[in-house]
């Protein structure tokens, strides 16, 4: 997640001369940007460069993105505002992603995975309300406690817009699809369980049904729902994505199923030594079980050393 960002050279380079906006809409230059780590690092899989509010954007939000992150200047506050958002066919509104997850499919090598994204109703739900990044999600969280229902329906749009977008994801060439919700972290279990997790079931029943047999792995990337695990199942995704509150393995344990994860990003602003045994010690907590993909448990953030990178590829690649 973010494997392609401002942490790395070539992104800057591309990113001096467009627009973040701009940059999603150009197949080739998200091409380029999504395949510099994989070339850099000799990374296993590129992420198809977008952003989570690329699909908000596209059903009538007002979306910009500026020095500060994502912004929305006209946030979705009320049943009024929810009804106005549109569902949309992502050939018309958003064929750009689907160019550049194909180009990543024709560039590289069968072996190399090539992951198409969303974000999860209730991740894309807080940012669509409260219209920028937050910390305490009050609004958000404000809609859901009062207007029970309104919160309802806004999650049910977003989810039953999700179904075609990642859909054309797969068609386009997506060996995975991945739906992130990191701010499942505001949420105490029992909300989770009453919101966010009815809509991610309509997203992941939604692909499956759609795709049939030619599905690929759904995968989960939820952060801050360790203490109830077991109850990620319950969404109907394939395989989690999760975070480092707790050892790889005992997600893997709890979860039984495949995980990716979880070395905490901050972890590669260590030394490289500390980089190698803190990249052992994730991969050691899993060494019982197989269905484990090495990752981070969140994406990489600006500022990383990009020879931390590469120091924790290689030590997971020569991990025996
Ligand atoms: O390599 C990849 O993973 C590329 C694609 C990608 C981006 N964002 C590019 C991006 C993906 C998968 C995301 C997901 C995303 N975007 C999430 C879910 C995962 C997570 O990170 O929590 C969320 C919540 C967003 C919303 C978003 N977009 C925020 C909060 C920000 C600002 C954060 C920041 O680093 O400034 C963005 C902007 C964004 N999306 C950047 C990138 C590389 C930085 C934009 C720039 O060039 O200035």
């Amino acid at each position: 997640m973010r494997q392609a960002g401002r942490y790395l050279p070539g992104y800057q380079a591309v990113r001096a001369k467009v627009s973040f906006l701009e940059l999603c809409r150009r197949p080739d230059l998200s091409a380029e940007v999504s395949l510099e780590p994989v070339e850099r690092f000799g990374v296993d899989g590129a992420i198809v460069f977008s952003d989570i509010l690329v699909p908000l954007q596209a059903m009538g939000v007002d979306v910009h993105f500026d020095d500060g992150g994502p912004q929305i200047r006209t946030p979705v506050r009320s049943a009024a505002d929810v009804a106005r958002l549109e569902l949309f066919d992502p050939h018309a509104r958003t064929p750009w992603i689907l160019e550049t997850i194909a180009t990543l499919r024709r560039t590289l090598p069968a072996e190399t995975a090539v992951l198409g994204f969303c974000g999860a109703p209730w991740t894309l739900a807080t940012y669509a309300v409260e219209g920028k990044m937050s910390k305490e999600l009050v609004a958000v969280k404000t809609l859901l406690w009062r207007e029970p229902d309104t919160m309802r329906a806004l999650l049910g749009v977003l989810a039953e817009s999700t179904v075609p977008y990642l859909v054309a994801q797969a068609r386009a060439g997506a060996s995975a699809l991945q739906v992130f919700d990191t701010w499942a972290s505001a949420l105490g279990e029992d909300e989770w369980r009453a919101f966010a997790r009815p809509a991610l079931r309509t997203v992941f029943d939604g692909v499956r049904a759609a795709l049939g047999k030619e599905c690929p792995p759904l995968v989960l990337y939820s952060q801050g729902t360790g203490s109830y695990a077991e109850a990620l199942r319950e969404t109907g995704a394939d395989a989690f994505s999760v975070d480092w509150r707790m050892p790889l393995g005992r997600w893997r344990e709890r979860l039984g199923a495949p995980v990716q994860g979880n070395m905490d990003p901050t972890a590669l602003f260590g030394t490289e030594s500390s980089v190698r045994a803190a990249a052992r010690r994730m991969l050691e907590s899993a060494r019982p079980f197989d269905g484990v993909a090495a990752n981070l448990g969140h994406g990489v953030l600006v500022g990383t050393p990009p020879a931390n990178v590469a120091a924790f590829v290689d030590e997971v690649k020569s991990f025996r």
